[in-house]
């Protein structure tokens, strides 16, 4: 049998709106094992970004609980928290969410730094995985789309995650550069054991993934 790395159980997140409040996640429960592609779908506004976000530690649920690689997220300091986000969890975003004013090796060495770790190896690997050999001084603002992506996803790996999470990784990307950064990313998901947990609109993608869950109304079905 394999491990969870992940398992959260009975989420519940509301967000208070005027006078009342809204319930986004109404008790959502679920598990992911090591190196399973997970697949995250539903309509707009049905509370995909806000269950990402607090299976990575990002955000805090109402209430419930969610235990990543051993340690309960929701019982953690928020010290605590940002140093395990930057070693045993990897984060993708939409918007690329690079450092502006460090290079495109600098950017990817960054989670290593925040755990006082070195390992140039590492870096390089990952920078030739990612083919930004030729662009390693360069600053985001000097990037492509898809090399920006590019650089996050190697950040994102650095640090040899036990899981790694996507909010629509290719959403800001064009046709051609989304199928590159996608396969790149299920290569290095599949090379490393990593487990991918990404939310997408598309089910092309949602077809590769060894199980897709969605949400309806707060909940999975
Ligand atoms: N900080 C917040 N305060 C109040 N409401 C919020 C907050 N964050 C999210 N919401 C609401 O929660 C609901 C779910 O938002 P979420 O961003 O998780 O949706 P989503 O499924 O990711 O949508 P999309 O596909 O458009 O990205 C929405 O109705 C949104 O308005
Ligand atoms: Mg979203």
């Amino acid at each position: 049998m394999t491990e969870n790395v992940l398992t959260a159980s009975n989420i519940i997140k509301s967000f208070a709106l005027d006078d009342s409040e809204i319930k986004v996640l109404e008790d959502i429960s679920l598990h992911v094992k090591q190196g399973e592609f997970v697949a995250i779908m539903g309509k707009s506004g049905s509370g995909k970004s806000t269950l990402l976000s607090i299976l990575a530690g990002l955000d805090q649920p109402t209430s419930g609980i969610v235990i990543l690689n051993g340690d309960e997220l929701t019982q953690m300091s928020e010290e605590d928290l940002a140093l395990k986000r930057q070693t045993d969890i990897g984060f993708v975003f939409q918007s690329f969410h690079l450092i502006p004013t460090l290079s495109v090796q600098e950017n990817i060495q960054f989670p290593l730094s925040i755990a006082r770790k070195q390992d140039q190896n590492r870096v390089n690997e990952l920078i030739e995985a990612v083919q930004l050999g030729h662009r390693i001084n360069s600053f985001p603002h000097q990037l492509s789309g898809g090399e920006k992506q590019r650089t996050a996803i190697a950040r994102a790996l650095v640090a040899q995650p036990k899981i790694l999470f996507a909010d629509e990784p290719t959403g800001n990307l064009d046709e051609k550069n989304a199928d590159q950064v996608m396969k790149l990313l299920l290569d290095l998901q599949k090379a490393f054991n990593t487990a991918l947990v990404i939310v997408t609109h598309d089910p092309a993608l949602a077809a590769l993934a060894d199980r897709t869950i969605t949400i309806v109304d707060g909940q999975l079905v």
